[in-house]
């Protein structure tokens, strides 16, 4: 099963790209699940169905089906038991209703849901592909470094569970009255392991180029390319592939429309920013269409446009175009692939938290990750088809 994952910044088009890609996969013939991991969802509105969507599958064509990821639904269904003891166990301890509740969800844990819903759908094999529709940028970081944080935090809590608490409140609860209902029941720790288990094979489901990859909607402006860049930067920092570019609301050029002459110029240049900035990616082009893109037809429409006669599923990217690695105390190097460089026309210049590699007429503009930012770059040198560039601390801060 291959996982296809839309983000970008909001209201790029990342609900209608991820809906059209699934779309056009299903019509070649692949059983396909969009679903959408983004708490205002919008999926049921860009297939323009009556009713909304929930977190079971509802057959929208013959190959598609669609849902919308109910955290709550999840959360009640995995970790309900959990839940409602630590609740008594808060309430013993003064603290009551929505507040105990929260207090039972462990850091990472909402975002930890929909991608255990992805290793089950690869699981049970119901499922040519999988497309996600995700919530913006920032919040899909956060849901894709989730699997670290969540094994951090699920292991710290078994630990406490497993070797506090359990252990010393068995046997002294069977002399001290009260201390009974503090001693969770067994289908507590089931649960636990169960969540724990679920999460094993998550990090390297999503970090498999030919199983997963991550595609990046935008808009030919500056702020939304921007953004763009430091998913891309970041994304390589997890070890996602990111394998396709979807720059959505291209105006027609062949139009004369008036005043949006000038904004056709405008998106022009920031096209170019795109090629500087992604290459060697695949780029694809949608244009701004004169009506919003709603229902299945119009859909259909859109993905004709993206994709025209190439497969929307092929793994159009394998490597990573970037490694950021720790190599000492404060100290890191930054690899880039440059295919066909000419180093001896190599420039690097640093710009506050953007390095850009300039080869001849070629510029590559990346943000670098904030840990890196006040960081000097050093003498930077080929290694095959990569750039490596060591960064430390400035002169005078080490
Ligand atoms: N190429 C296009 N031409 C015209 N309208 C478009 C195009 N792409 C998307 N739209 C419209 O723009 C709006 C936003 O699109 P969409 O919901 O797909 O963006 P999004 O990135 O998922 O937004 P959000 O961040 O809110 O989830 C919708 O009304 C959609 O129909
Ligand atoms: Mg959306």
């Amino acid at each position: 099963m291959r996982t296809l994952i839309f983000t970008g910044k909001g209201g790029v088009g990342k609900t209608s790209v991820a809906a059209s890609t699934a779309l056009r996969a299903a019509d070649m013939g692949l059983r396909t699940l969009v679903m959408s991991t983004d708490p205002a969802h919008s999926l049921a509105d860009s297939l323009d169905l009556e009713g909304p969507l929930g977190p079971e599958p509802v057959r929208i064509t013959s190959n598609l089906d669609a849902l919308e990821v109910s955290i709550y639904h999840d959360i009640e269904s995995n970790w309900g038991v959990v839940r409602e003891h630590f609740s008594q166990l808060m309430a013993d301890q003064g603290v009551q209703g929505i507040l105990a509740d929260e207090m039972s969800i462990l850091p990472g844990m909402e975002e930890a849901f929909p991608l255990i819903r992805i290793k089950k759908h690869k699981e049970d094999g119901a499922y040519d592909l999988l497309v996600i529709d995700c919530a913006p940028t920032g919040e899909t970081l956060r849901l894709l470094s989730a699997p670290e944080t969540f094994k951090w935090a699920m292991g710290m809590f078994r630990g406490a569970e497993r070797f506090l608490v359990k252990p010393l409140l068995r046997p002294m609860s069977k002399i001290t009255p009260g201390l009974n209902k503090m001693v969770a029941p067994a289908e507590v720790y089931d649960a636990v392991d169960n969540m724990f288990s679920q999460m094993e094979g998550v990090t390297s489901l999503l970090t498999d180029p030919n199983e997963t990859s991550v595609r990046l909607v935008m808009n030919p402006e500056k702020m939304v390319i921007k953004e763009s860049q430091r998913a891309l930067t970041y994304l390589s920092m997890y070890g996602m592939t990111v394998d396709t570019v979807v720059v959505n609301k291209i105006l027609p050029l062949d139009q004369d429309s008036g005043y949006l002459n000038h904004w056709k110029s405008i998106q022009q240049r920031y096209m170019h920013e795109v090629e500087h900035a992604f290459t060697p990616l695949p780029i694809y082009r949608v244009p701004y269409y004169s009506e919003e893109v709603v229902g299945v037809a119009k859909l259909r429409r859109m993905g004709q446009d993206i994709y025209g006669s190439d497969d929307p599923t092929a793994v159009r990217y394998k490597q990573a175009p970037l490694d950021i690695a720790k190599v000492g105390h404060g100290s890191y190097s930054v690899k880039i692939k440059l295919p066909f460089a000419d180093v001896s026309q190599l420039d690097l210049f640093q710009n506050g938290d953007e390095l850009v590699v300039q080869i001849g007429d070629f510029r590559r503009i990346m943000t670098l990750p904030t840990s890196l930012a006040g960081l000097e770059a050093g003498q930077a040198e080929m290694e095959g088809d990569w750039l490596i560039v060591p960064f430390g601390a400035p002169v005078g801060v080490r």
